[in-house]
């Protein structure tokens, strides 16, 4: 270690932006691990609206891990972050800094302890895809500090053991989970399945209904359908591998038709997985159902599909819009309909794109 001196703090932050699944992962076999019932699919947002940006520092003056999110420190005692750090240390590699005296060998590493600060730019636990954009930077800017020579993929399946969709988190463009076959998860990781210039005529439009803590996280919510309902059974053998290889069909051709179909009914069946638990769970609201309305009237209405819907663990609107032309007349539908305003049904508009992982450097 750094000679003689333990006054020197090495310090790395990133960035990574949120995902949302139009192929929802819902339900685990394994636990401990975050292994899933099915196969997902979803799609990277722009960094620039919806991300995550976490610092991790080393330092031998530092006497235990420590974390603060969005400024207040929180146990790192779960599973979890530990799994995270456990892994990611295992693979940890000598860093050498010659101009400021500093020398970690890998078995430092396994000896130094971490302060981790991070921040996400958007609402915390309401269903926008926190613990995936939350996960995906603490394993990718660990990576970083550590000199971990791992690629993309396999630091996914790290990720994921912090919060399954944060896998997803590690690319951008299109990304597929594929839900793997080894029982100890060593296949059970992201893959690219287009980057981000493929179909950048797309725009994403989030309504934030509510920027509320969700009552039930999406871990417990999970864990009760699994437990309760036979629907999801269903819906992870017959239902999910036949969409997962047509939704893959669409985006490779560009096919918006197929893909709004697809990603609609998906999160409509993910919801209804919802109220087939016992007892049921609510995600969605009434505005959440009022804009599925618009954008179904609307979308049958014309020739073709205009828009896709999707809805995650909450009542916030993903909406997918075929072409910037289309995004504009949908915005100013949405304005319309649900003006902005805390105390009414929508609090703001988020207007994103597609991405890539931005390395804060
Ligand atoms: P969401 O819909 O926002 O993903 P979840 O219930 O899946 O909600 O997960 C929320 C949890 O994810 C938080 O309570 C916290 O434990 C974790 N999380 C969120 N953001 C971060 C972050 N930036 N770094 C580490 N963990 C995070
Ligand atoms: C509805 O990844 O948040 O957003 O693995 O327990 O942390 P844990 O759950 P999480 O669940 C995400 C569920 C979803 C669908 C999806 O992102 O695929
Ligand atoms: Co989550």
């Amino acid at each position: 270690m750094a000679g003689e001196s333990h006054n020197w703090v090495l310090m790395v932050s990133a960035q990574t932006p949120t995902n949302i699944a139009v192929i929802k992962y819902w339900g685990k076999s394994d636990e401990t691990l975050i292994l899933p019932v099915n196969d997902s699919i979803s799609v990277t947002l722009d960094p620039g609206h919806l991300c995550t940006t976490t610092t991790v520092a080393v330092s031998p003056s530092f006497e235990q891990d420590r974390m603060w999110l969005n400024g207040k420190e929180i146990s790192l005692s779960g599973g979890r972050y530990q799994n995270c750090l456990r892994e990611i240390r295992s693979r940890a590699s000598e860093i050498e800094d010659k101009k400021k005296g500093i020398r970690i060998t890998k078995k430092d590493w396994g000896k130094l302890h971490l302060h981790i600060a991070s921040y996400n730019n958007f609402p915390t636990a309401a269903g926008l895809a926190s613990s995936a954009a939350g996960f995906a930077c603490l394993v990718f800017a660990l990576a970083k500090l550590m000199n971990v020579k791992e690629d993309e993929s396999q630091l996914s399946a790290i990720a994921r053991q912090g919060s399954g969709s944060a896998c997803r988190s590690l690319f951008g463009g299109f990304v597929k989970w594929i839900m793997g076959k080894e029982e100890n998860g060593s296949d059970s990781l992201a893959v690219q399945l287009a980057d981000e210039k493929h179909w950048d005529d797309l725009v994403i439009i989030i309504a934030v209904v509510s920027s509320r803590q969700k009552e039930t996280s999406s871990t417990s919510g999970m864990r009760e359908s699994v437990d309760t309902s036979l629907l999801l059974q269903h819906r992870a053998k017959e239902v999910v591998p036949k969409r997962i290889s047509q939704m893959e069909e669409a985006i490779k051709n560009q096919d918006f038709p197929s893909f709004a179909q697809l990603t609609c009914a998906d999160s409509n069946q993910f919801h209804a997985v919802c109220l087939d638990t016992s007892p049921p769970i609510f995600y969605m609201n009434d505005t959440s159902h009022r804009i599925i309305s618009i954008v179904e009237k609307w979308n049958r209405f014309e020739e073709t599909p205009q828009v896709a819907y999707t809805f995650d663990a909450g009542p916030n609107a993903v909406l997918i819009a075929r072409n910037r032309k289309t995004a504009t007349l949908l915005l100013q539908r949405l304005l319309y309909y649900f003006p902005p305003n805390p105390d009414t049904d929508v609090d703001s508009y988020i207007i994103g794109d597609k991405s890539i992982l931005k390395d804060a450097g």
